[in-house]
């Protein structure tokens, strides 16, 4: 890869083609809970390199404005949450939802000088107990996306997010790339309690060379990874990737699905969403306690922060001895192994003009491929359909045991669309 693509691919701030490309998706931002009641405390966000205060008015409406007071810049996070809308606390200037100035108590109100200023303000959208933020031209404002996780009743399923110190791109190739399960997390397959008992475990350890096939879907690309099975049968694994971030690992037995995003806050750190439901069953307490407890794909962090208590600063808690002997990382949780070696490599923002990439790299090759083509597009005046393309957000994951003369092309036919059954459960 050269320089200049990577710095395309990798930087998101405001003007950049990347950034511009994010800002025609909605993306997860907040978790309804951080926001819990009317005039609750202002929360401080960061997305796609820009600051900002979200909060819940008198009135129960979201808003999500420039953090800094249009006064004299002070931070509207220690502002005052109160009679429909948010409060500077330095001289009291005030800000509805919209960013709208509403009240300058040092001025005289006939000047009508509040109406001259306005914070800068994105649209939010609340569904399955996930606030999502568009902060593209109003004019492009596209519908919202009807993810499965959160169409399904809330008693199925359990989301999660970590602050992850590294470039969105790195920590989302991750999620695209599953030849990494049979190395880097081989220790948890058996373990972990949301992994554990599948036999498709059994092929990820035993055959560690899968091979890849990638193919175009409405919103991204489906990336198989096939591996050897007993009596002439493929193991399939296939990872939906959805532009610009989102990813789907594949499941495990009747264990819950799950999948990420991978929501820049600047260049070199971003929000890692995490999610798991089951699209027919409600979660067992047993799941729902092991999510809570930072097992499967989610982590044990601290309050406000989101930062894992397993960090780069402690170098998530190795022991060598374990690495020796019980686990392949010595690290324990899947998301912490991710982290451990996403985190640096080469820097929060990877080099990937030193790369030497193989054949189990065919995924990660294919979707930096299609996001620099979207954003080389995007940046000559060529809008993305895919945001107004409903169908593009309807994906699974899958995991299955076919034949080998079989095409995955037919296998993903049969089985990738949400099924009857399961549109049921679809509330
Ligand atoms: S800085 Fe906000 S009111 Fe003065
Ligand atoms: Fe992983």
């Amino acid at each position: 890869m050269k320089a200049e693509q990577n710095e395309l691919l990798t930087r998101t701030g405001p003007g950049t083609p990347m950034g511009e490309l994010f800002r025609r998706y909605w993306q997860p931002i907040l978790h309804s809970w951080e926001l819990p009641a009317n005039d609750c405390p202002p929360v401080r966000v960061k997305c796609l390199g820009e600051r900002m205060v979200a909060f819940r008015d008198s009135n129960g409406k979201l808003g999500l404005v420039d953090e800094f007071c249009a006064h004299r810049g002070v931070s509207l996070f220690f502002g005052r949450n109160e009679e429909a809308g948010i409060r500077c606390p330095y001289h009291g200037w005030k800000y509805d939802v919209n960013g709208q100035c509403v009240e300058v108590p040092s001025e005289p109100e006939e000047s009508g000088f509040c109406k001259k200023i306005k914070l800068k303000s994105y649209p939010l959208h609340e569904r399955g107990g996930v606030i999502f933020v568009y902060m593209g031209p109003p004019e492009q404002q596209p519908p919202f996306p009807e993810w499965e996780f959160i169409t399904v009743k809330p008693e199925h399923s359990y989301v999660s997010k970590r602050w992850q110190e590294c470039n969105w791109l790195q920590a989302m190739e991750g999620g695209i790339d599953s030849s990494h399960v049979s190395f880097l997390h081989s220790g948890q397959l058996n373990h972990d309690p949301l992994f554990k008992g599948a036999k498709g475990n059994q092929y990820n350890l035993k055959d560690k060379k899968p091979v890849f096939e990638v193919v175009e879907s409405d919103g991204g690309l489906y990336i198989g990874a096939r591996r050897n099975a007993e009596d002439g049968n493929y193991y399939w694994r296939i990872t939906p990737w959805v532009m610009p971030c989102f990813t789907m690992v594949p499941p495990r037995g009747d264990h819950p699905m799950h999948g990420h995003f991978w929501v820049p806050m600047d260049d070199e750190n971003c929000m890692a969403w995490s999610f798991d439901y089951h699209p027919v069953r409600a979660l067992t307490k047993e799941e729902r306690s092991a999510m809570e407890e930072g097992k499967g794909i989610h982590v044990k962090v601290f309050p406000v922060t989101f930062r894992p208590l397993q960090n780069k600063d402690n170098d998530y808690l190795i022991d060598r001895e374990a690495q020796k002997t019980v686990s392949y990382t010595g690290i324990k949780g899947v998301r912490v192994q991710d982290m451990a070696v996403q985190e640096d490599q080469r820097g929060p923002i990877s080099d990937r003009t030193t790369e030497h990439l193989g054949s189990s790299d065919t995924g990660v090759i294919a979707t930096r491929r299609r996001l620099l083509g979207q954003a080389r597009a995007l940046a000559e005046g060529t809008e993305p359909t895919l945001p107004f393309t409903p169908s593009a957000y309807r994906v699974h994951s899958m995991a299955i045991v076919a034949d080998r003369d079989v095409a995955w092309e037919d296998l993903m036919a049969r089985h990738m669309p949400i099924a009857e059954e399961q549109e049921a459960a679809i509330h």
